[in-house]
């Protein structure tokens, strides 16, 4: 059987058609039609390059952009839907420019192959991307400040090994993501500008024998820099890579949280509960509220942490420069677009309004163990008994009010007493929960004073990078 359409995507080299189950396998237009606006932009800037360097003619060139123009009106009303004849998103645009223009539609190739095209529209298309990211990172951080503000003096356990630490003040804990988030729109930022590269007009590889001029259609797309090494332009899909590894951290990170709300969630826990806007039930215990949200949000990162392993073992055995297998970059990076755009909005809204952290029972929480351990050791240091003599001594109150089935806020002033004679009645106070937290001023710390400073300077921070990206 032959595909009488793939006959002519060849030059005369080609006597018969591809195989149809071979043409369906080397298609890319069922996934790469993503690239379309993009590709059309492209176009149109290297249309109008070939018509300013006199490579076409000025008119052709006003025949070639208008045509693109019309494509993606056809594109955007969903007349032009390309099937796999088309083989990709590049061919299907450049057939149906010649439908709409003519002749002149098949010139606007000169000088230019699919490799260096490819590689212009996944970069115009992740720049998009890159920026729409940002935005919601900084939409996600407004929640997280939002609630920190609210929760100042909210106390909440902390924990190491995922064991009762020091207690702290909720506002600290959610300003840990604002940071983390922080550092995640950095690196977006960063990687933004080696996204933002041209590689168009370097050819299939080697350049081209046209006199054509790249900064003139760079100007136009709007890149801050050109390839300077043809083989590199088209081959490089570092920015790819790289792009995969921030959304990956931003995935980390917001699966961590994820993690944290499904255990707060927890009748064991009980720190917050979910609203019915963003839980679900069980289809069989009725009495069931399940955090899907967060659950989904932690099982998709690690979609994104895979495609960023596919897209490393792509490259590593590549010899340079343009490979087919370099197709296989698409349907990784648009999947981790889409993930981490859908989980960055679900979080917000959950973080926004689908739960409601319970006060009483965090204030609560914090009294009912020995987080305050670590302050009567530094209670005793602060009175000049060397911190690891007094570690040693707590430990051992530890012990043994755990044996008699009391808090540290139980023992009598004489039992403090015959322990060290240095403890005054003001033990009482330097060990409750509040001051616990009030006391850890020190720079970057949860005391209150400390965590009201840090909620400023991050408001201020995010003022700032909101109004410049508005
Ligand atoms: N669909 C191809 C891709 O995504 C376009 C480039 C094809 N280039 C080639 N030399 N076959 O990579």
């Amino acid at each position: 059987m032959v595909n009488p359409a793939s006959v002519s995507t060849w030059s005369q080299r080609f006597e018969s058609a591809l195989h149809p189950v071979i043409a369906q396998f080397n298609a890319s237009i069922g996934f790469d039609i993503e690239l379309i606006e993009y590709d059309l932009t492209g176009s149109q800037a290297h249309a109008q390059m070939l018509a300013y360097t006199g490579i076409i003619t000025r008119s052709e060139g006003d025949q070639l952009v208008q045509g693109l123009e019309q494509i993606r009106q056809e594109y955007r009303s969903g007349q032009f839907q390309p099937g796999i004849e088309a083989e990709d998103v590049h061919f299907a645009v450049e057939r149906r420019l010649t439908e709409l223009v003519g002749d002149v539609g098949k010139k606007l190739h000169t000088a230019r192959s699919r490799n260096d095209q490819v590689g212009t529209d996944t970069r115009l298309y992740l720049r998009e991307q890159i920026r729409t990211i940002q935005r919601q990172l900084l939409d996600f951080q407004a929640v997280l400040l939002q609630q920190a503000t609210h929760h100042v003096e909210t106390l909440i356990p902390g924990y190491t090994h995922l064991q009762r630490a020091q207690p702290l003040s909720l506002a600290h804990h959610l300003l840990a993501y604002v940071e983390m988030t922080q550092r995640d729109w950095q690196r977006l930022d960063e990687i933004y500008h080696r996204v933002n590269i041209s590689p168009l007009g370097c050819g299939a590889l080697a350049g081209t024998t046209f006199a054509i001029d790249r900064q003139f259609s760079a100007n136009l797309l709007q890149f801050e820099a050109i390839y300077a090494n043809s083989l590199d332009g088209v081959s490089d899909r570092d920015f790819a890579i790289e792009f995969l590894c921030a959304t990956s951290l931003v995935m980390m990170h917001l699966s961590r949280l994820s993690e944290e709300v499904i255990l707060w969630a927890s009748e064991e826990f009980r720190f917050v509960t979910l609203k019915d806007s963003c839980a679900t039930g069980s289809s069989i215990m009725p009495q069931k509220k399940n955090p899907d949200v967060p659950e989904l949000v932690r099982g998709k990162s690690g979609r994104v942490f895979g495609h960023l392993q596919a897209l490393l073992v792509l490259m590593k055995g590549l010899p340079l420069a343009y490979n087919k297998d370099l197709q296989e970059d698409k349907e990784a990076l648009f999947d981790a677009v889409k993930t981490v755009q859908a989980c960055l909005a679900a979080m917000t809204i959950l973080l926004a309004e689908g739960l409601e952290f319970q006060s009483d029972r965090l204030n609560q929480a914090v009294t009912e163990d020995f987080s305050n351990a670590t302050d009567v050791a530094d209670y005793l240091a602060a009175k000049g008994v060397p911190f690891r003599e007094a570690y040693n001594l707590v430990g051992q109150v530890v012990k043994t009010s755990l044996a008699a089935g009391k808090l540290l806020k139980d023992l009598s002033i004489e039992e403090w007493q015959a322990l060290h004679p240095a403890f005054a009645p003001d033990i009482y106070e330097a060990i409750a929960p509040r001051q616990v937290v009030a006391a850890r001023n020190s720079l970057g710390g949860t005391g209150f004073d400390q965590v009201r400073q840090a909620l400023a300077a991050a408001q201020q921070r995010w003022n700032y990078l909101a109004g410049q990206s508005s």
